[in-house]
């Protein structure tokens, strides 16, 4: 008894020692920010030292880098006076040291050049793109991945990346969904963590690592109506609590680089928004690296409408917080001399860019080691762990759509003859997906290569595209990447025909669909979801040879499947899934592995249903939620985190650690997930809170906590969430800050957004 009592006046005294929120850090830089952006003093000291030795021509020069393909014979001259101090796209390493032995050896100063490259899920081992990594639910995947882009770039003379990209998007018409995390802040945030650990190592110039450049700073993924570059409007509430929490997370995790956004945010062009690159940025979110602007970002600001000339535009985005500006030819940033001079600009603004941009070179070695061992990249580039990885992230990042009857998994032994058959059934380019510039086509498993290594000689696969997939306008990657010449209708014709014909040969068909990858990325938007070109006709025709079937899915954005669901039970999907996807693909539909990704975004029914997100607010009548629309459920085709698996999980036993808390106090959430059918798998656990009131409306769910764990037939294991301040405060518009809310909050764990198991717990004020 004594000692009970005795428990429980230790637990008050506890209780009313933590009590008080600490809310001391809402509005300001986060402690762990603060930490991770800390640049040691001599490195400052030593930027600052060169500064005061520089012309003014040599500062703008560090704040200029260009694209540079083909020929460096022309870049020397600017190299060497000292114009030019970043470079891009530049990949192979004898090219990067001849570059770098000018800086270093021939321009007045001799400091070294920043070579950044778009190393976005790979170098030369590709990994699935990052739609794809976002569907593994798996940040150590993630970060595995990246460490690995990391290595190859860095052994072949590249210091930085313009990745993770972190654009929240609630619009699949959006081509570049593809190269980001999906819908989800929460989410988006425990991946960018992952990416930029992965990327930078430890610290900025580990051994190995390159800087990460989170993008495109910020909410260019809600360009109005997908369209890219287009303006985004949004509201300070969506900023803060939908938009930002990636990007907070990888300054707190260190990155050393963002990149600032094409468009407009609210009416300002994101590259001379001075709230948001200088107030957002700096001193909210505690960034010390350096802001590189998007390619040409800068000029642009001339035909947005926004600064009246290039020598303007300069001016005015190196004034709002951009440091480095990307340009595709001469930079705008050249005349940065002639602004001081005419006292336009002040001298210690652009030497503030200029020492970030220092700053990142003294942190990489540069001045000690500012060459590459040219005889060493070859070894990193091919290591076969790295294959290994690229497999496993592969396999993680495969979603089951639907499984009807069981269709899946095959068999491996009962077919003799199979026929893969699809436009992305056997194109490497497309396996591999956008954004890889250097592709090793020959080194790339396809769905059809993977399905011959997989049956070995146990059956015949043949495989004929079918349909020829085709933009209606060319891709701007076209010079990289040409399109085929297409197809005339005759020979339209003699492939579909071929194709039918293969599958009329066959004992199983493998359907490979979906988009090619210039349908989604870059400039790469669409205003239907639907499968492209003639490929529902391929189903049809398949169809009515009425032999077993089933479909893997390659594409970068959810699509309208509906009409194929109907007709094929066993669907795939496996993303642009890289170097080894094919393995991953086959390893899955014969039933080595077991699918346990789950989607990163809800996937609507229609076009006309976007956007739609599973974090929406309640109405004024939550029974009718989901019938809103007259004509069609306002319910999404698969909602947001949404997976099958060859097995079954049973969620049980939620439990919070106390009912009752405090405002400001932790409360932590129990739950058993039990594999409950024949076969190993993986689950993704999720969790999701809803404030039920407060001084806002909040949505009715949010994701508050994941957890991927692997469970054997029968095994069950308890997955615990934290939900702390972080997770329970929110930006309130009425108030204009980061608040906690005394509320009843309902907290449900499964394995999708509509995950039905669920308990409450109170917080008092
Ligand atoms: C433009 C894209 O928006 C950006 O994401 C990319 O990093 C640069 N081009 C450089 O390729």
């Amino acid at each position: 008894m004594k000692s009970r009592l005795l428990t429980a006046s230790i637990t008050a005294l506890l209780v009313a020692s933590i009590a008080a929120p600490n809310l001391s850090w809402a509005s300001q830089v986060s402690p762990a920010a603060v930490q991770a952006q800390a640049v040691p003093a001599d490195v400052l000291a030593r930027a600052n030292a060169l500064i005061a030795r520089m012309t003014l021509e040599e500062k703008a020069g560090q704040v200029s880098q260009l694209f540079l393909f083909g020929d460096p014979t022309p870049f020397e001259p600017g190299v060497r006076s000292g114009a030019t101090g970043a470079l891009l796209f530049v990949t192979d390493p004898a090219l990067i040291n001849r570059l770098q032995k000018v800086a270093v050896e021939e321009s007045r100063l001799g400091i070294p050049l920043l070579f950044g490259f778009d190393v976005i899920h790979g170098l030369r081992t590709i990994f699935p793109v990052p739609i794809g990594m976002a569907a593994s639910w798996d940040p150590a995947s993630v970060e595995q991945g990246q460490a690995i882009a990391a290595a190859e770039a860095r052994a072949s003379g590249i210091h930085w990346t313009f990745a993770p990209m972190l654009d929240i998007t609630r619009d699949p018409r959006w081509g570049r969904i593809v190269e980001g995390p999906g819908e989800d802040p929460y989410l988006g945030a425990a991946l960018a963590r992952a990416a930029v650990k992965g990327f930078q190592g430890e610290h900025i110039g580990a051994p190995g690592h390159i800087i990460a450049g989170p993008k495109h700073f910020a909410v260019y993924g809600a360009s109005e109506g997908g369209r890219d570059y287009d303006s985004a409007f949004v509201s300070d509430s969506q900023f803060y609590n939908v938009y930002l929490p990636p990007f907070a997370a990888a300054i707190e995790a260190g990155a050393g680089n963002v990149m600032s956004a094409y468009m407009e945010l609210n009416d300002i062009p994101a590259a001379a928004n001075h709230w948001l690159l200088t107030d957002v940025l700096r001193k909210q979110l505690g960034f010390e690296g350096f802001v590189v602007s998007d390619a040409n970002g800068v000029k642009s600001l001339v035909p947005q409408g926004f600064a009246i000339d290039e020598a303007d535009a300069a001016v005015r985005g190196l004034s709002a917080g951009n440091d480095l500006e990307m340009a595709t030819a001469e930079a705008a940033n050249a005349t940065l001399p002639q602004a001081v001079r005419s006292g336009r600009l002040k001298e210690a603004v652009l030497d503030d860019a200029v020492r970030r941009v220092l700053v990142a070179k003294i942190r990489m070695g540069l001045f000690e080691n500012p060459y590459v061992d040219e005889g060493a990249t070859e070894a990193v580039l091919s290591a076969p762990g790295h294959r290994q990885a690229a497999l496993a992230a592969a396999e993680r990042s495969l979603v089951l759509l639907q499984n009807a009857g069981g269709a899946l998994p095959l068999s491996a032994t009962a077919y003799r003859r199979v026929a893969v058959i699809g436009p992305l059934a056997d194109s490497a380019q497309d396996t591999l997906g956008s954004w890889v510039f250097v592709p090793k086509l020959e080194e790339t498993v396809t769905v059809a290569e993977g399905i011959r290594r997989r049956l070995g000689e146990s059956a015949q696969v043949t495989t004929a595209p079918g349909v020829q997939l085709r933009r209606g306008t060319p891709s701007m990657f076209e010079m990289f990447r040409p399109a085929p010449p297409a197809w005339t209708e005759a020979q339209a014709e003699v492939e579909f025909e071929r194709a039918v014909e293969a599958a009329r040969g066959a004992d199983l068909v493998v359907l490979a669909l979906g988009e090619i990858e210039q349908m989604s990325g870059e400039g790469a938007s669409r205003t239907s979801l639907s499968l492209p070109g003639d490929q529902l006709r391929l189903v049809d025709a398949v169809k009515a040879l009425n032999k077993p079937m089933v479909a893997v899915l390659l594409n970068g954005r959810p699509l309208d499947i509906a009409p194929l669901a109907e007709q094929v039970p066993g669907i795939l999907e496996a993303w642009h899934p890289g170097s080894e996807g094919g393995t991953a693909v086959a390893k899955a539909l014969f039933g080595d592995i077991n699918p346990g990704g789950k989607l990163p975004m809800t996937w609507p029914r229609s076009v006309g249903q976007i956007p739609i997100y599973y974090s929406h607010n309640a109405t004024k009548a939550p029974a009718d939620q989901g019938a809103r629309y007259w004509d069609q459920p306002s319910t999404p085709l698969y909602p947001f985190g949404y997976g099958l698996s060859y097995t079954d999980f049973a969620f049980t036993d939620i439990a919070v650690d106390r009912a009752a808390v405090r405002l400001g106090e932790p409360v932590v959430v129990t739950a058993t997930v039990t594999n409950t059918g024949a076969r190993a798998g993986d689950e993704v656990v999720q969790l999701y809170i809803h404030q039920r009131s407060g001084r806002a409306a909040r949505p009715v769910r949010e994701l508050k906590g994941f957890e991927r764990v692997t469970l054997q037939p029968g095994e069950s294991r308890q997955v615990r969430f934290n939900l702390t301040q972080a997770e329970l405060r929110y930006w309130n518009a009425g108030e204009r800050d980061w608040v906690l809310d005394p509320s009843d909050f309902d907290v449900w764990i499964g394995g999708d957004s509509r995950a039905e198991l669920k308990t409450s717990f109170t917080v008092a004020p």
